[in-house]
């Protein structure tokens, strides 16, 4: 497996391949939700790279840009054994420089939910996004539902600046109990952890409570709270695929979303129907 700090170097290797390249963009610290990307990409890829990349942009000042957990050693060898042919691992200094545009995220898309306290930081996950795709020149970039803001909001720019690369977006990975596999975990002490199985259970009853035929989300949205009442939670709203609110649930066009707070740690969940 080959290693890139440098852009022009990576540049010239994509330029060197031929066939199908799949990129898994990452903050590193991965996890199994990461290693389906990557497995994802090799499976469906002749090739596949792999960036590993903190990014400033989008972390609002005050955040946990600093404390955001590093572990270069165990990320390379998960690339390693999982067949990736290349990691990218730019300087900030290489990526950024003091005067440059930046992608402004559509704000009746981008400034609600997720980046309803972080308003800044869709504009910084499409900047980064789009100049890595620009680098590697991707056939295929696998992104997690998980984030399903983020994803909504890659694709669109995509599609609205005609990017050539598929957006392809991989299904959510969760612990045996339910728990949706992140970074974060890793600060949720035993209590916490328990707490944060409420988020993942409450997803189970709406769905249940779909089966039985409610859809009006007002009381999906309901029977959901109570079962968080022991975490902190920020939103739970219910989307369509294009990220509007919505009423009623409409099959195969819906999406539940749930951020909360458990301790200090906070937590996106949701349920694509
Ligand atoms: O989802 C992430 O890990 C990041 O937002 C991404 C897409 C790698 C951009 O920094």
């Amino acid at each position: 497996m080959k290693i890139f700090n440098d852009i022009f170097k990576i540049i010239e290797y994509r330029k060197s391949l031929n066939g199908s390249i799949g990129f898994v963009p990452t903050m590193g610290a991965l996890h199994n939700g990461h290693l389906s990307l990557i497995q994802n990409s090799v499976k469906n890829n002749d090739f596949t790279i792999v960036s590993i990349f903190v990014n400033p942009t989008q972390f609002l000042p005050g955040e946990d840009l600093d404390k955001y957990p590093k572990r270069e050693t165990a990320d390379l060898k998960i690339c390693e054994f999982s067949g990736v042919d290349a990691v990218f691992m730019p300087k900030k200094s290489d990526i950024y420089s003091d005067e440059e545009p930046t992608i402004i995220a559509p704000a009746q898309k981008a400034y609600i939910l997720e980046g309803f306290e972080r308003p800044t930081h869709f504009d910084g996950v499409l900047t980064i996004v789009l100049k890595l795709l620009n680098i590697i020149s991707p056939t295929n970039a696998y992104f997690g539902k998980k984030d399903s803001q983020q994803l909504y909001l890659i694709k669109n720019m995509a599609q609205s600046f005609f990017l050539k690369t598929n957006i392809i977006p991989c299904e959510i990975v969760r612990e045996e109990d339910g728990l949706a596999l992140s970074s974060r975990n890793i600060y949720l002490d035993l209590e916490e952890r328990k707490k944060a199985l409420s988020i993942s259970k409450s997803l189970k009853l709406a769905s249940k409570a779909m089966m039985k035929g409610e859809f009006d989300c007002t009381s999906l949205k309901q029977i959901m709270s109570e079962t968080m009442q022991s975490i902190d939670v920020e939103y739970i709203e219910i989307v369509n695929r294009n990220f509007d609110k919505i009423d009623k649930i409409v099959l195969k066009n819906s999406i539940i979303l749930i951020a909360a707070k458990v301790g200090a740690t906070r937590l996106i969940d949701n349920l694509w129907i």
